[in-house]
């Protein structure tokens, strides 16, 4: 796709960091641009500051790992701007430690999120796409850590593994039957946003017992260090530029830090060789 003017984008996770750089990008291509957040005081935020540029501009308070609130969304949009040409599977959250320690929780919450909210957004926008039988592109946001053998989270590296997979099998299933919808998959790594402040949008029914929130000395530096590499992280707005240069490219993979490309080279080396992962 090429030309943006006018067309429609949904955005998930558009109320803060590279979610609103993308929106805002948008914007500066004459989108019409609908909104997705849990969040609703930075959806306003967000809302209100596109407006004044000038967009056309719909928010929609959506929780990505409820199904019935990933329809609505998708009813909205049909019913105020007709049709849907971008989709950012973009809303993201990360917690937790090893496969173990991560309580039940941390996985839910996050499985719920960053795979659940991935697969209803591909399952109900996909079909309406295809209906539409007009040039699309989806874009779902995994991670380098999606490339990547370890991260200190694992669910979320699990999460982003799998985000990388079903956009993998999406683009093969779209290509067999010809469809005019195009898919990429976004793996960053560092970004300078609020995801090591995920916890602001965690839902009460899937908090931690608090015999699960004192952390070890260990994790608190994994974790203050992880906080420090976000804070020095690419800007957003850099990282929605490389997407819109994607999408105009058809390119598939979007790795947006090439200083991770050589780890994700030892890691299929070692499958290939059948060597321990190093
Ligand atoms: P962020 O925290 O600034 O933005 C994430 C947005 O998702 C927030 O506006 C939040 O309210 C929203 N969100 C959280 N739970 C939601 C839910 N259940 N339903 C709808 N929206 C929800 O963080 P960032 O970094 O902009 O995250 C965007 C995506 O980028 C995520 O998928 C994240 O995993 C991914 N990513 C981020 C990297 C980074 O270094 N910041 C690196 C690689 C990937």
């Amino acid at each position: 796709m090429n030309n943006f003017n006018d067309k429609v984008a949904v955005i998930t996770g558009a109320a803060s960091g590279i979610g609103r750089a993308i929106a805002f990008r948008c914007a500066s291509e004459r989108m019409k641009i609908i909104l997705a957040d849990i969040e609703q005081p930075a959806l306003d935020q967000a809302e209100q500051a596109l407006r004044a540029t000038g967009a056309k501009v719909l928010a929609v308070r959506t929780d990505v790992s409820k199904v019935s609130e990933v329809e609505t969304l998708a009813q909205k949009t049909i019913d105020t701007f007709g049709v849907v040409h971008l989709l950012f599977n973009n809303a993201g959250v990360g917690t937790g430690s090893t496969v173990w320690d991560s309580s039940l929780t941390d996985w839910q919450w996050v499985m719920g999120v960053n795979l659940w909210g991935v697969i209803y957004g591909v399952w109900i926008f996909v079909p309406i796409m295809l209906a539409q039988d007009t040039e699309c592109h989806i874009v779902n946001t995994a991670s380098i850590a999606g490339l990547l053998p370890n991260h200190p989270s694992a669910p979320y590296q699990v999460t982003k593994h799998a985000v990388v997979a079903l956009t993998e099998n999406l683009y093969y299933s779209l290509a067999e039957r010809h469809a005019k919808v195009n898919v990429s998959v976004l793996c960053p790594g560092w970004v300078n946003t609020r995801i090591m402040d995920s916890d602001r949008n965690r839902p009460p029914e899937l908090q931690n017992e608090p015999i699960n929130e004192t952390i070890s000395p260990e994790l608190d530096a994994i974790v203050q260090e992880m906080r420090h590499a976000a804070q020095a992280g690419l800007p957003p707005q850099q990282v929605a530029d490389f997407v819109f240069n994607a999408i105009r490219a058809e390119q598939f993979y979007i790795l947006t830090h090439p200083e991770f490309t050589p780890i994700v080279q030892v890691r299929m080396e070692n499958i290939i060789q059948q060597r321990n992962p190093a």
